[in-house]
């Protein structure tokens, strides 16, 4: 009998689905379905149980997909970017809010009609945080979940809302009506920092400059920053965003005091990531021509952000600081898989 767990990955091509598929498949506990509105990389292919490519807004294929394979789990993670979000803003709200608020309704409807839960896990962002100026942004230092609620971009404003939307469903949906004895959504949401892989180059994000110096770099070019070399925000690499998303599914519920929590591995200026880039390649040259739009999203993302409440809560502790995620994991990585012509663009 097959008593492997079926989960739902949405986005499932994206840059977090190229960390989080391979680590789901070597674990052997899941039977992984996928959806994303392209196709699915050949390389993910052989870890996936069923592969399907289409829209997250047809709701028809989705509640059948939950009911056909009664998925127990939802990592949602299809999503445009901050930067791209600004390119087609009206279509970044219909992916990052329709796609969010109706798998939603959908998963509610399915677990409801079961009498089941579906584990839902949403990755957001630092996108979410609004800092109105560089000064406030450097006083204030470390901010907490609730800090500067004020996102500027279309990202981070559909973000923080569904943020509230999942909080909603999981706890006070028809609050009017009498609450099901099994609450049917459970919703766990991390807010990711800048996520650097070694797997994947990311595009349409507005953290891009620290994964675009490095694989610049490896490539042996050039590389251009689109921000100044002091900008500093939070980042992690993508076996800790891995690891949050997956201890934060397996914690037990009684221990979540809240439903929306803050990770971060270390932070950074992007001159620290291009010194560390420099000591290993050292022929990369790296500039710095600030685009004053992507610098303005980036100031307004706080230096660092307060992770206590998932320490507290579900243990959480990024397994690499800044040194280790460069020696132990970044180059490494990349140089092995560009010498084997393995890196893929996402986004
Ligand atoms: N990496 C994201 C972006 O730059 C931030 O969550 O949009």
């Amino acid at each position: 009998m097959n008593n492997k767990e079926p989960i739902l990955i949405t986005g499932a091509n994206g840059e977090v689905g190229h960390g989080l598929i391979p680590k789901l498949s070597e674990l052997g506990n899941y039977d992984i379905v996928s959806l994303d509105i392209r196709e699915l990389d050949e390389e993910l292919k052989p870890h996936i149980h069923e592969t399907i490519v289409a829209d997250i807004l047809d709701s028809t294929v989705v509640k059948n997909l939950l009911k056909e394979h009664a998925i127990t789990t939802i990592f949602h993670l299809a999503a445009i970017l901050s930067t791209g979000g600004e390119k087609d803003p009206f279509r970044a709200h219909q992916v990052n809010v329709n796609g969010t608020t109706s798998l939603l309704e959908s998963s509610y409807q399915v677990a409801l009609s079961e009498k089941r839960t579906i584990k839902f896990i949403f990755p957001s962002t630092i996108a979410v945080y609004g800092i109105p100026d560089l000064e406030t942004k450097k006083k204030v230092g470390t901010v907490k979940e609730d800090g500067f609620n004020a996102p500027i971009t279309m990202y981070g404003i559909n973000k923080l809302y569904c943020e509230r939307v999942g909080t909603y469903y999981s706890k006070f949906y028809k609050i009017l009506e009498t609450r099901p004895e099994v609450l049917p959504i459970d919703f766990r949401c991390v807010r990711f920092p800048g996520i650097i892989s070694a797997m994947t180059v990311p595009s349409g994000g507005t953290s891009d400059y620290a994964p675009e110096m490095i694989h610049s770099a490896a490539r042996g070019e050039g590389y251009e920053s689109f921000v100044r070399s002091d900008t500093v925000i939070p980042f992690m690499v993508m076996p800790d965003a891995v690891k949050a998303l997956l201890t934060l599914t397996n914690a037990p519920k009684e221990k979540l005091t809240q439903g929306i929590y803050n990770v971060s591995g270390f932070s950074a200026t992007a001159e620290q990531i291009a010194g560390l880039v420099n000591q290993v390649f050292p022929d990369s040259s790296i500039s710095y021509n600030p685009d004053q739009n992507r610098q303005k999203i980036v100031d307004s993302w706080p230096a660092a952000v307060d992770d206590s409440a998932a320490k507290r809560d579900w243990g959480w502790k990024p397994d690499y600081d800044i040194l280790k995620a460069f020696n132990e994991y970044l180059i490494p990585e990349i140089q092995d898989r560009y010498k084997n012509n393995q890196i893929n663009p996402t986004g």
